[in-house]
């Protein structure tokens, strides 16, 4: 079977579409002949290095964490999933950047971290929304529930996992106001919950957001980071909560907690998904939620955007570049 392999951190260039031999799956393990592969930023961590760790991970490795697929074999030991099963899973166990492997057209997956897929989400859908649709979850069902009357603030809502905040946020009855790189963003994330855009590569967004509400925002949901983070503290309201999810700009420095102070009572979380995930069975109860929001249409899926497999660096290079909105499939 072929896979997307780097034998060093580096660039996008590092990645090669290779033929590896794939074992038969060992105890506990099912093998999925993946359909549709998750690209996420966390892949572009990995391949970069550096994520979280000091040290290169063991070369070479398989890209990826998340895929869906058909169970075409079982290991000794395994129930609960059978052959021909549709299937899904979201890493497999440990930190995201060890046991990577998704990038391949077939990977065995030990059984109990595999969600079977409901007739109603497809197999682009499941692997476009498990971990971003888990992340946002974690965001406005554990950290803050926004409501009507508050208004959050949400960085690059055009990207993955900010389209799905948008939409979950209006649809619990807040305002919305997003930022985003480009006026084709500004688009797709307004058809997607958001109430106001801002250009804030081109506009200074602390008194854009301060124009549309003076008393500032109940909640800022920020993944760019570095960029962002501390000027959004000047956007929010007394008591109000910044969650810092992720950092595509880059790594928020360390915080003065002194300032949450001055700047009126704030609260600071940063969530990490392999918490929320826990255990196996928690795992598939929050994605039998997640995939009732998406057959609902609570969370639309349809700014997705795919890639064939071999085709896995171009798709690093744009999403690096930000070029798109929305999130990105792999398909082998
Ligand atoms: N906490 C967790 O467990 C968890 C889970 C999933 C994801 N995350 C993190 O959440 C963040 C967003 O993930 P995603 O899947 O939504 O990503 P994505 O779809 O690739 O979007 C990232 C967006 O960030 C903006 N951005 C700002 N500065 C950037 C830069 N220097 N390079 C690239 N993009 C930049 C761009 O939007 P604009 O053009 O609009 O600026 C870009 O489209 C990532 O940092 C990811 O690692 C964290």
């Amino acid at each position: 079977m072929k896979a997307i392999r780097i034998h060093s951190h580096g660039g996008p260039e590092v990645m090669r579409f290779e033929e590896i031999d794939l074992p038969p799956p060992g105890p506990g393990e099912a093998r999925i002949r993946h359909t549709a592969i998750a690209l996420n930023f966390s892949d572009i961590n990995v391949r970069r290095g550096g994520f979280y760790r000091k040290e290169p991970l063991p070369m070479p490795i398989i890209l990826g964490n998340e895929a869906a697929g058909v169970v075409t074999a079982l290991g000794p030991g395994v129930d609960g999933v059978a052959t021909g099963d549709r299937v899904g899973y979201c890493g497999t166990g440990s930190n995201f950047w060890a046991n990577t492997g998704a990038y391949a057209e077939e990977r065995n997956v030990p059984a109990d971290r595999l969600v079977k897929l409901p007739g109603s989400v497809t197999d682009q859908q499941a692997a476009a929304t498990m971990l971003k649709g888990l992340t946002a979850s974690s965001v406005v069902n554990r950290i803050f529930r926004p409501k009507p009357g508050d208004t959050v603030l949400i960085h690059a809502a055009a990207s993955g996992v900010g389209l799905l905040l948008a939409q979950w946020s209006k649809h619990f009855g807040a305002t919305v106001i997003g930022t985003v790189g480009s006026a084709e963003k500004a688009k797709i994330a307004r058809e997607h919950g958001c109430d106001h855009t801002i250009l804030y590569r081109e506009t200074d967004f602390v008194p854009a957001v301060k124009a549309i509400v003076p008393g500032g925002v109940s909640a800022v949901f920020d993944g760019v980071g570095l960029d962002t983070f501390e000027k959004s503290l000047d956007c929010m309201a007394p008591f109000a909560m910044i969650v810092n999810y992720g950092n595509a700009s880059g790594h928020v420095p360390p915080l003065d907690i002194l300032k949450l102070s001055l700047k009126g009572s704030l609260s600071v979380n940063r969530p990490g998904v392999s918490t929320f995930l826990g255990e196996p069975a928690r795992f598939r109860r929050l994605c039998a939620e997640l995939f009732d929001a998406v057959a609902s249409g609570i969370l639309k899926t349809t700014a997705i955007r795919t890639y064939a497999l071999a085709d896995a660096a171009q798709a690093h290079r744009d999403a690096e570049a930000a070029k798109h909105a929305g999130p990105v499939v792999l398909l082998p």
